[in-house]
Parts: C-alpha cells; sequence; structure tokens
C-alpha cells in the first residue's frame, strides 16, 4: 500500500463547516428551528424507513442490473445525495411516488467514485464492496459523515484484502483491485456496522464460502441480508454475530423490491419529545422488538412504554427518573440514541452517568445543551448529567443529524423560546421533524 497518506487513520471525513454554519444570527437569512416548550404532546406519530438501511440498500443495487423497487423511504437529503452518487456509476435513481424509489442499474457501470458526492455522506463508503465485487476495480474519495472525531476503515480493507484484493492510496482516492474476490474466514475486531455491510456485499459475488465473525447485528444489517436474499444471494446466520455468504454468479442475481426497515432513531426521538414534553403518543411504524434495551431503559426512567402491533404506544407523567446507560454495539443501547438520552436525562430527577464506546469525541452537543441550563460534565467518554427541573430557551446550534434532533427535543424542555441553527444537518436524516412534531401539539416551526 503506498502510505503517503494514512487512511487507516485518515480524517477526511470530519466535515469541515460551511460559511452559513456559524450560530444562527436571526438577520442571516439562514432557515432556523423555533421551538416554545408548550406542555404535553398528544396523538400519532409515523416513524418511516431507517436512513442507514436504505442508504446501504440503494449502493447494493450495484450488484445486479435492472430496476430495483425501495419502499418506506425517508424523504431525506442524504437519500438524495446517495441517489446523485449512484447516477455518477451508473444506477439511476427515481421517486414514482413519496416514499419510494426505483434505482435503475443500467448494467454500465463505472467503478469511481467522485470526491464532491462521498465527502459528504459517511455511507458513500458502501459503494466499496459492490464496486469492487462487480468491477474488480474501485476508485473511491475517503468517505465524509458527522463531525464526532476519527472514524477508520481500516477494518473494511482488512477484509476486502483477505478476499483477495489489493489496496493503494493517493491523493486523497483509496483504489482497489481484485480480478475476482474469494472467500474468506474473517473476524472484526470489533462489530463495525460500515465493515459487516462492505464484506457481506463484496463476499456476494466472491468465489467460495466467506465467514465474518464477529459482524455486527443491527437491525439494519438485517434488513440489507433480507435484501440480497431476495436478490439472490446465499446467507446463513442472519441476525447472529456471524454471517455466513457463498458466492453466486454475477448473472444469478435478480432485482428486488423491498420495504426499508423503520426507523428506531427517530422512533426514539418520539419517545424522547414525549418524555420531556409530558403526553401519550402512538409512534406507528416503529419496531418495539428492534428497540428492547432501550425500551426497557426507558421503562426505568418512568416511560409507560406498549409495544402495538403497529408500533410503540408511550405515557408520559410527571418528570423523569435519572439511570446510568452505556452506549454499546447491538443489541446494547446505540451511540445514536445518546444525544437524546442525555437531553432526557438534563430534566430528569436525579444524577445519570453516561458512558460512550463507540466514538469518544461524540460530546459536542453538550455545550449547546449547556447554554440551555443544562448540567451536564464530560470526562473522557463519560457524562455525568445533573438533573434540573426546567431549561430556558436560547440559540443553539445542531452539530450533527442526532444531535440537532437532541436540541429540539431539548426546545420542548425549555421555557421559552429555542431557536436552532444548523438545520441542514437533521435534514439529513430526519424526514419533516417539524411536521411531525407539531401535528401532536408542540410550538414548532421553521423560520
Ligand atoms: N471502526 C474502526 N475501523 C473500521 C470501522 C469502524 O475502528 O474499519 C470504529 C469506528 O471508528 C467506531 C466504531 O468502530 O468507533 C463503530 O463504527 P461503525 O463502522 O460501526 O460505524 P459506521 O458504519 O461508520 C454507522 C452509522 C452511524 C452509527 C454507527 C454505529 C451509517 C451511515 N452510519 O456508522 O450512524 O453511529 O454505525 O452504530 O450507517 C447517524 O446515523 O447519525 C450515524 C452517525
Amino acid at each position: 500500500m503506498n502510505t503517503s497518506v494514512d487512511p487507516l487513520h485518515d480524517q477526511s471525513d470530519v466535515v469541515s463547516e460551511p460559511a452559513c454554519d456559524r450560530r444562527s444570527d436571526p438577520g442571516s437569512g439562514e432557515e432556523t428551528i423555533l421551538v416554545r416548550g408548550n406542555g404535553p404532546l398528544s396523538g400519532t406519530v409515523f416513524v418511516p424507513g431507517a436512513k442507514n438501511s436504505v442508504l446501504k440498500l440503494m449502493a447494493t443495487t450495484i450488484l445486479c442490473d435492472g430496476p430495483h423497487e425501495l419502499s418506506n423511504v425517508p424523504d431525506i437529503v442524504d437519500v438524495a445525495i446517495m441517489g446523485d452518487l449512484l447516477a455518477a456509476i451508473g444506477v439511476e435513481m427515481s421517486r414514482p411516488s413519496p416514499g419510494e424509489l426505483v434505482l435503475l442499474n443500467t448494467g454500465d457501470i463505472v467503478p469511481v467514485a467522485p470526491y464532491e458526492l462521498v465527502e459528504r455522506i459517511r455511507a458513500s463508503i458502501n459503494v466499496l464492496g459492490p464496486l469492487l465485487a462487480r468491477c474488480g476495480e474501485v476508485k473511491l474519495s475517503m468517505p465524509g459523515g458527522d463531525d464526532f472525531g476519527a472514524r477508520p476503515i481500516d477494518m473494511h480493507i482488512a477484509g476486502l484484502e483477505a478476499m483477495g484484493a489489493e489496496f493503494e492510496f493517493s491523493d486523497g482516492y483509496l483504489q482497489a483491485r481484485a480480478d475476482r474476490l474469494h472467500g474468506a474466514d474473517i473476524t472484526l475486531d470489533f462489530p463495525s456496522v460500515g465493515a459487516t455491510e462492505n464484506l457481506m456485499t463484496a463476499a456476494v459475488l466472491a468465489d467460495g464460502v466467506t465467514t465474518i465473525d464477529n459482524c455486527a447485528r443491527e437491525p439494519e444489517i438485517s434488513d440489507l441480508c433480507e435484501f440480497l436474499v431476495a436478490m439472490g444471494a446465499r446467507i446463513d446466520g442472519i441476525g447472529t454475530a456471524t454471517l455466513r455468504i457463498e458466492g453466486v454468479d454475477q448473472r444469478d442475481l435478480r432485482p428486488v423490491s423491498h420495504r426499508t426497515c423503520p426507523d428506531r432513531i427517530q422512533a426514539a426521538t418520539y419517545l424522547a419529545a414525549c418524555s420531556v414534553a409530558g403526553g401519550e403518543l402512538d409512534i406507528v411504524g416503529a419496531r418495539g422488538d428492534q428497540m428492547t434495551m432501550l425500551l426497557d431503559r426507558f421503562g426505568e426512567m418512568g416511560l409507560d412504554i406498549t409495544v402495538t402491533d403497529s408500533g410503540i404506544h408511550v405515557v408520559a407523567e410527571g418528570r423523569a427518573r435519572s439511570i446510568d446507560i452505556a452506549t454499546l454495539p447491538y443489541p446494547g443501547i446505540a451511540t445514536d440514541y445518546k444525544p437524546l438520552v442525555i437531553t432526557m436525562l438534563a430534566v430528569a430527577d436525579g444524577v445519570g452517568i453516561v458512558t460512550e464506546n463507540l466514538y469518544p469525541g461524540r460530546f459536542r452537543y453538550v455545550e449547546e445543551l449547556q447554554r440551555l441550563g443544562a448540567d451536564v460534565r464530560t470526562t473522557g467518554h463519560h457524562a455525568v448529567v445533573r438533573g434540573v427541573p426546567r431549561l430556558t430557551g436560547t440559540r443553539v446550534k445542531a452539530h450533527d443529524i442526532r444531535a440537532g434532533a437532541a436540541m429540539v427535543v431539548a426546545g420542548l424542555a425549555a421555557e421559552g423560546e429555542t431557536r436552532i441553527s444548523g438545520v441542514h444537518h437533521i435534514d439529513r436524516g430526519y424526514d419533516d421533524l417539524v411536521g411531525r412534531l407539531r401535528a401532536v401539539g408542540a410550538s414548532i416551526e421553521r423560520v
């Protein structure tokens, strides 16, 4: 490998803030979200498909020619960016109706992922496995994504090398080659979501059997497995820590119609909103069975939660109780829930300790919560949250998708007005968060 820049510890996924992303100035013309804490929520809120599933399903259509149909697709900016990236590669995206996508793989695939698109979203790394498997070569700029520290891809590279790929890194681009990938026994150092996805999509067209041990088990991984099986892939161990993939011939694959699994992080956002504002919500479309550990912990905090056939019913009365919580790979508490949990603890009764085990740098939003009057101290990968009865509205900033949603939830818990800037981060992963909260009684608008 050419190591003029070390791709294993590359920082290029740390996206610099655009000039329009300075802290909100009401005179700047930048769109903001205005929230006024005004009491209980009530009604029904629908949770669409998961960002972190649909983007991977889209990338995986590279493997097989023809029209693939996806439903339950969230209307978010990252889907549009992935669509542009795939168009540059040779897969054309269209939207026949709301919530539906058709991805037409023209068969004319160009294995180059341009910098301007790749640097905007982390999930662009998911074209690596399919392009390498399909074309035997790939040229990919280093991926972007949220700004919470280094997000290396060493496990993606080591796994693909074990399958016969050779990598080179120069001029900000990763280049890989393999005449035909072969099966391999791979054990991941850590159950990385992205590495599991790239290795299993590559293994679908490899010669022989690949096993991926200590793989990620997130519901979005199972969704991708089911999509691949419908395409003609041979995969055993779906939902377990060991996946076994038997390679098939590319001509044996067929286009797929698939419904995207629901977004558990969006579902958790409405649970958190209900917790801090009080009230009663039906969160329709959510899969409570994919959120068991979180729902148990929220139950300990005092939320009355029932998993129903259509989703999750929640009742929140009075102030929540503090708990200690630690993030872990699935089935543990997802790191993406954490900004929401810290916001709930900020107004809960007691002291809670939150431990981050995936991204030590993922506490940037804490200073924004402090501006609202939260008592949160961070040290290393821990946060100590002393609950206060109420926050006080002011101007705050969304630093990334989940932190932005947490600011909206914090606004519901605050007296007066909270004005959130950096709304473009929220739009990357949330499908009409403002409209959905307003429909259940929140005083919230985009201005
Ligand atoms: N890691 C390595 N080497 C690798 C890959 C990962 O050291 O080769 C480390 C990472 O630095 C991190 C840990 O392993 O400390 C977990 O990373 P993982 O690969 O599992 O995360 P990811 O695939 O980059 C996805 C989601 C994130 C979510 C994480 C963890 C997408 C597009 N992103 O990222 O979602 O936080 O899994 O669950 O699926 C979000 O949606 O807002 C978001 C950030």
